[in-house]
């Protein structure tokens, strides 16, 4: 298995919303998370990108232990590498308002060559070219994205689903083996999602491993190899898209999908 979750927990002032998560995926695999809201998804990609510390359980990407929440608690720190390991876009963008385009690209990679090359006392000479590389990655990645033409652009000159396409070479930029996505279409006009979808449908045939929270159930339904059903803060079902999709005994899951249909049916945002 190349990502293993063990039994993460997690509260917020006395309340539990991570009740014991355990799941997990194989290189290459997509998982996508579905589930209502308040049900603890993005706690748990939160969890899973070290942005919170959970209170209890274990992560491993390629069989290392990249967090325990044992060493946490006593004082231990998640080492740098081990955020490294995953990239997450958000919701809504987080883009840098004051850095073009290309220059939120760029951003992390640029502070990590620079601390790198001083710990390493690397000359002037070779930093320039590790930072030229980084540059001419991000023009690459921006291409993917189909944004060439903006690289000089800034977030405020862009529309939703354009600085959502940065935020995902952003996020690319930094190699991460594992990319996380929090409904990273649902700040988005409808008509513009799918251009956001096909990105991350494109990455998926490129094999690379995500976790997705989304509410496109279709989409879900589509790209991935492993869906959760979150419900309460725990993983109240999982299985294939055939398996959650179909039909099935779960009775918190037929509640979640009939209402989620019904409300799509109707004009009612979701
Ligand atoms: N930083 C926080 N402080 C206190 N409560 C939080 C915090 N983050 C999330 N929660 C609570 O945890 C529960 C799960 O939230 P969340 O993970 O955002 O769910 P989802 O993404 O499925 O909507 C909610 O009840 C929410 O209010
Ligand atoms: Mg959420």
């Amino acid at each position: 298995m190349f990502l293993e979750v063990k039994g993460l927990t997690k509260s917020f002032d006395g309340t539990q919303v991570l009740k014991g998560i355990d799941f997990t995926l194989e290189k290459g695999q997509v998982l996508s998370v579905i589930g209502s809201s308040g049900s603890g998804k993005t706690t748990l990609l939160r969890c899973i990108n070290s942005l919170e510390t959970a209170d209890a359980g274990e992560i491993l990407v390629g069989g290392n232990k990249i967090f325990d929440a044992q060493d946490a608690g006593a004082g231990r720190g998640i080492p740098r590498e081990a955020r490294l390991s995953f990239g997450l876009v958000f919701q809504s963008f987080h883009l840098f308002p004051q850095y073009t385009a290309l220059e939120n690209i760029t951003l992390a990679p640029t502070l990590r060559i620079r601390t790198l090359c001083r710990k390493r006392r690397l000359s002037r000479a070779a930093r320039d070219e590790l930072l030229q590389k980084a540059t001419e990655k991000a023009l690459e990645l921006l291409s993917k994205v189909g944004l060439s033409d903006k690289r000089d652009f800034y977030p405020c000159q862009l529309s939703g689903g354009q600085q959502q396409r940065v935020s995902i070479a952003r996020a690319l930029a930094l190699n991460p083996d594992v990319l996380c996505f929090d409904e990273p279409t649902s700040a988005l006009d409808p008509e513009i999602t799918g251009e956001v979808l096909k990105i991350i449908k494109e990455l998926a045939a490129e094999d690379m491993t995500m976790i997705i929270v989304t509410h496109e159930m279709t989409f879900a339904r589509d790209v991935s190899d492993k869906i959760l059903f979150m419900d309460g803060g725990v993983i109240a079902a999982q299985g294939s898209p055939e398996e959650i999709f179909g039909s099935h005994e779960n009775t918190r899951l037929q509640t979640f999908l009939t209402s989620f249909y019904s409300n799509q049916a109707g004009a009612e945002p979701v």
